[in-house]
């Protein structure tokens, strides 16, 4: 209940961050935690807190990074994922703001998960590392409408994404067809079949969810998928602003993806920045 109340929020939030920053590789894409909660004092809380740190110290040399803390029984697994194509300069600074998200959004919850504009952290003990998993977690679509045609483009780059290989040392693909952009990224658990598997559903999400918008993004358990037009001959109307909208439809779209999707099913809830 909680989570579809703090959710309807969700859409006016996010377009104040998109305007706030377009390209702020700390900007808050989605969070959740886990409803089990650990006590303070606990083998639990040492392990976490353990885990947390050890990933912030790998951010520097590593686009992803998985860390067991074995003292903590079951052990307390996690990693993080940064957009491998950027900077590690960058990376840090975005592991780290997403550790310190996760500390204020899930504070003693026993697993927890952040996505920023340039990373992703997850912990927990439910045994995820090393697991593909494509359920929905977080989708939206905006943009002024297009038309057939872009559609069309939008397709053909998404496709592109799904067919092509990785380069080696992280998950990130970029392409384009005509006036559409695209680019893709799997954490680095998944092996190369697993992440055009995973890449492969997400663009299937969005070319399915999304119809005419000129931009969208869709992020699965282990991956993610964003395209949007770079001005030529997608976007038909007047943008509003930045040309990242929302429409009327979506809102209500992500407020069922936002209580109905992988954290419900793991009895995690979606929670909103603050
Ligand atoms: C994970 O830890 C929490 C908090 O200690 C506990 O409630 C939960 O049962 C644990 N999960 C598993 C799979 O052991
Ligand atoms: C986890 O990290 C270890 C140590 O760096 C590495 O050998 C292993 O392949 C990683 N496992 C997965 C599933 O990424």
């Amino acid at each position: 209940m909680a989570a579809r109340a703090t959710a309807t929020f969700l859409p006016v939030l996010s377009l104040l961050l998109l305007r706030a920053g377009a390209d702020d590789n700390s900007a808050f894409v989605y969070a959740g935690c886990s409803q089990g909660r650990y006590d303070a004092g606990t083998q639990y809380e040492s392990g976490v807190d353990s885990v947390l740190t050890s990933l912030a110290n790998s951010a520097p040399y590593a686009p992803y990074a998985n860390i067991t803390s074995p003292s903590a029984l079951p052990p307390v697994a996690g990693l993080y994922q940064c957009r491998s194509d950027l900077p590690a300069s960058v990376c840090t600074g975005c592991v780290r703001s997403a550790i310190s998200r996760l500390s204020s959004l899930c504070s003693w919850s026993a697993g927890g998960a952040v996505q920023l504009r340039s990373c992703f952290v997850r912990y927990g003990n439910d045994s995820f590392v090393g697991k593909p998993n494509t359920a929905v977690l977080f989708k939206k679509c905006g943009g002024s409408p297009g038309d057939a045609g872009g559609a069309a483009m939008r397709d053909s780059a998404l496709g592109g994404l799904a067919s092509s290989v990785a380069p080696a040392g992280g998950g990130y693909r970029a392409g384009g067809a005509g006036g559409v952009q695209a680019m893709s990224q799997c954490v680095g658990d998944l092996d190369a079949k697993a992440c055009s598997d995973c890449v492969s559903a997400a663009a299937a999400q969005l070319k399915a969810g999304c119809g005419y918008a000129s931009a969208g993004e869709v992020y699965l358990g282990k991956c993610y998928a964003r395209f949007w037009s770079n001005g030529g001959g997608f976007v038909s109307g007047a943008s509003s602003g930045n040309g990242y909208g929302f429409g009327p439809r979506m809102n209500g779209e992500r407020l069922a993806l936002a209580v109905g999707g992988f954290f419900a099913s793991l009895a995690y809830f979606s929670v909103l920045l603050v």
